[in-house]
């Protein structure tokens, strides 16, 4: 059984079609990505997936199960974590006390974290907290305050918020969006290496497809809504109707 199958998902905003009938199938195991140009849907196709967005047709299917209807806080619960394109942290919080509020909220089902309790006394959680930070080189700032990190730091600090919850899919939409070169560089790196061993699944939302060459074993292409194409690496790129919708102005 896929991971994750969407069928026909369909979203319009005004008479604008954003998504219109896009499907795809995540095998488990499989890093999979999401490509197409600026204004191609992929944000809505994915704000879909993880309950953001109401779809005006269509299916997904976690694992067998549906999650149309679901509550973003429950869809969350499954195992489906979104890194979120903007650093939502704690800044007044250590960067260890940002990763264990995060694994708490999962476990109790509520994003709304009763501040009085120090996160730090949950031992199984801080433990928890501790192996994302290693994840992702970011243990040796364990006790820095979140604010104080570099930009690229500060997406690292978001990534092991999402690994702290122990995810079955892992959804990036544009991680390395805002970066220094260097910093996406890094980016690249750490997330080949994430999920390695089967943990995890990775979906990674790009528009810069040379990015995603090297991450995905599997891509699926949208343009205007609608998916091009649908295949491996090489065949991606061999992709005659993909050269051409790039060719055709689609590339910033
Ligand atoms: N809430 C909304 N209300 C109205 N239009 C929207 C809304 N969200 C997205 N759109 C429009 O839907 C289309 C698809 O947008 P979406 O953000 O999904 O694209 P994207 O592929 O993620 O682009 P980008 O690479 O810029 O992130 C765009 O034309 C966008 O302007
Ligand atoms: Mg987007």
């Amino acid at each position: 059984m896929a991971l994750l199958e969407v069928k026909g998902l369909s979203k319009s905003f005004g008479g604008l079609m954003a998504v219109n009938n896009a499907g795809l199938t995540v095998e488990e195991g499989r890093p999979h990505s999401i490509i197409g140009p600026n204004g191609a849907g992929k944000s809505t196709f994915l704000n879909m997936i993880i309950g953001r967005l109401k779809p005006d047709k269509g299916s997904v299917l976690f694992s067998g199960q549906s999650l149309i209807g679901l509550q973003p806080q429950q869809i969350n619960q499954r195992g489906v974590v979104r890194v979120f394109q903007s650093p939502a942290i704690y800044p007044e919080m250590t960067v260890l006390e940002n990763v264990t509020v995060s694994t708490l909220a999962k476990r109790d089902g509520t994003f709304k974290f009763n501040f009085l309790e120090r996160p730090l006394k949950r031992k199984d959680a801080v433990t928890a907290a501790e192996e994302a930070l290693t994840e992702v080189d970011l243990i040796g700032q364990q006790h820095e305050e979140a604010k104080n990190l570099s930009y690229g730091n500060k997406r690292r600090l978001e990534l092991a918020m999402c690994l702290a919850q122990k995810p079955r899919l892992l959804l990036l939409d544009e991680p390395t969006a805002g970066m220094s070169q260097s910093d996406t560089i890094a980016t690249i790196n750490l997330l080949q290496k994430l999920g390695k061993n089967g943990e995890f699944t990775k979906v990674i939302i790009e528009h810069d497809m040379h990015v995603v060459f090297t991450l995905a074993e599997h891509i699926t292409v949208l343009h205007q809504g609608t998916v091009i194409a649908d295949g491996s690496p090489d065949e991606i790129k061999n992709s005659e109707i993909v050269q051409e919708a790039y060719l055709g102005g689609m590339e910033e």
